[in-house]
């Protein structure tokens, strides 16, 4: 059964929960997750549907409006989206000039992504009061603007640290979200580009299984955030910097560095002993709800082999993930604390074939979680119930004692 935190308060009991392992801190109706049988679905569609036959776009509609989107509302919905498609001519010069060429992509991108709400003070509570969210429109500008911009922003950030000039805005013709992020990324002036389409579907799904997960940590965070009246650029910008951690999004780019440090086969065992003694971490591994395997790590493994036929090499590293994934699940330590592979496991490998350099794998991870950030940003708007969030603390410190002054102390 289900017992209300304000009954709990009003009979003088306080649940202490770090980790938040067993507080619902709000109702939602955007994801299933069933941690125990490893079922995801968005909006009550399963995941493994989604990923065979849907698309992001209509993805990110369906779990901001609760339901698929018809042929023309769907057409509608990716051109408003396009229409955002070039950036602010600030935000370009911010991310050319404002860091060092060596700075982390995902620092960059949530800095970026704060700048830009500066930008667009009529969708600041701060500054034109609580009501600017009221207005449904002005909410689904807001979902457009970020969506539409958040690839270039990856992009420009991409071009900027690999000495190509700033992609400002583009005829993206026919192509799709997906395309015309991996146009960004490689146009070069003068030069037509015509994106893989298999590579292109790939990088989509993988936008699709990113896009949300109920309340994980940057989800989470943009509840809180959201929660204070901020504008929804800073909420953003806060789930970047939560989705940034190695234990949360990070981890796809923890991986990959993981892998490359272990080298072969041979080094696995030595590698797991230190995990057992606390000495490493297996990362991709374990996952906060679920107690099975992650189904988007299956789909994400079989996408692996469908790119690497594709680019026509396979990468080393799959092996090695493959028997180190082998090696964990039949070892015992794996098996009795229920730790399987997660979604971050193998999704790293499909970023390095199809080119990102390893820092950026956060940033496409940021792209696909936007969808779910801004379906719960509107969720928790229209939440009659919603409150500031402000968890208990149990208070371990000092009684009441007095100040010394500074030469008296030692
Ligand atoms: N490697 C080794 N041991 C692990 C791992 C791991 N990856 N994950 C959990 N464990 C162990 C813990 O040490 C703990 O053991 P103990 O009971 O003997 O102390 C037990 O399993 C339970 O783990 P918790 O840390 O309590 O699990 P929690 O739910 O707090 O953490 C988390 C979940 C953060 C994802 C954790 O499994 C982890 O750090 N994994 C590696 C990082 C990673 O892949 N993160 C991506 C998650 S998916 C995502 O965010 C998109």
């Amino acid at each position: 059964g289900v017992v209300e935190a304000g009954w709990l308060r009003k009979q003088g009991v306080l649940s202490y929960d770090p980790g938040y392992t067993n507080t619902a801190c709000c109702t939602s109706r955007i994801t299933y997750l069933d941690g125990e049988r490893g079922i995801l679905r968005y909006r009550g569609y399963p995941i493994e549907q989604l990923a065979g036959k849907s698309s992001f776009l209509e993805v990110a509609y369906t779990l901001y409006y609760g339901e698929l989107p018809t042929e023309q509302d769907l057409r509608l919905y990716e051109t408003n989206v396009a229409a955002h498609r070039t950036p602010h001519n600030d935000l370009v010069k911010i991310i050319s000039n404002g860091f060092r060429s060596d700075a982390h992509p995902m620092g960059v991108l949530a800095s970026t992504m704060m700048a830009m709400g500066t930008l667009y003070p009529e969708a600041n509570p701060a500054l034109r009061g609580n009501h600017v969210y009221e207005s449904h429109k002005v909410r689904e500008k807001q979902v457009f603007r970020i969506l539409g911009t958040m690839p270039l922003l990856v992009a420009n950030i991409y071009r900027s640290q690999n000495g190509l000039a700033p992609m400002v805005g583009f005829d993206t013709g026919d192509m799709n979200f997906t395309e015309s992020f991996l146009c960004a990324l490689n146009w070069v002036e003068g030069k037509q580009y015509k994106p893989n389409k298999k590579l292109a579907r790939a990088m989509d799904v993988l936008f699709v299984l990113h896009a949300d997960h109920e309340l994980n940590c940057s989800t989470a965070t943009m509840r809180q955030l959201t929660s204070s009246g901020v504008d929804v650029y800073t909420s953003v910008a806060a789930s970047i910097g939560a989705l940034y951690g190695p234990l949360h999004g990070g981890a796809t780019e923890a991986v990959l560095k993981m892998l490359e440090r272990i080298k072969s086969v041979d080094n696995i065992p030595a590698f797991l002993d230190a995990v057992k003694n606390r000495e490493e971490k297996l990362m991709g591994f374990g996952h906060r709800v679920y107690r099975n395997y992650d189904p988007r790590a299956k789909i994400i493994k079989k996408i692996a082999y469908e790119v690497f036929e594709e680019v026509g090499q396979v990468d080393p590293l799959i092996d090695l993930a493959t028997e180190l994934e082998r090696a964990a699940l039949t070892d015992e330590y794996f098996a009795k604390r229920k730790l399987y592979p997660n979604v971050d496991f193998y999704s790293g490998l499909i970023y390095k074939a199809i080119g990102f350099p390893t820092e950026f794998f956060p940033c496409l991870f940021a792209i696909g979680r936007t969808a779910g950030w801004l379906a719960h940003w509107n969720e928790f708007l229209e939440d009659p119930e919603k409150k500031i969030a402000r968890p208990m603390q149990l208070y371990k410190g000092h009684g009441k004692r007095d100040y010394i002054e500074v030469f008296s102390r030692w």
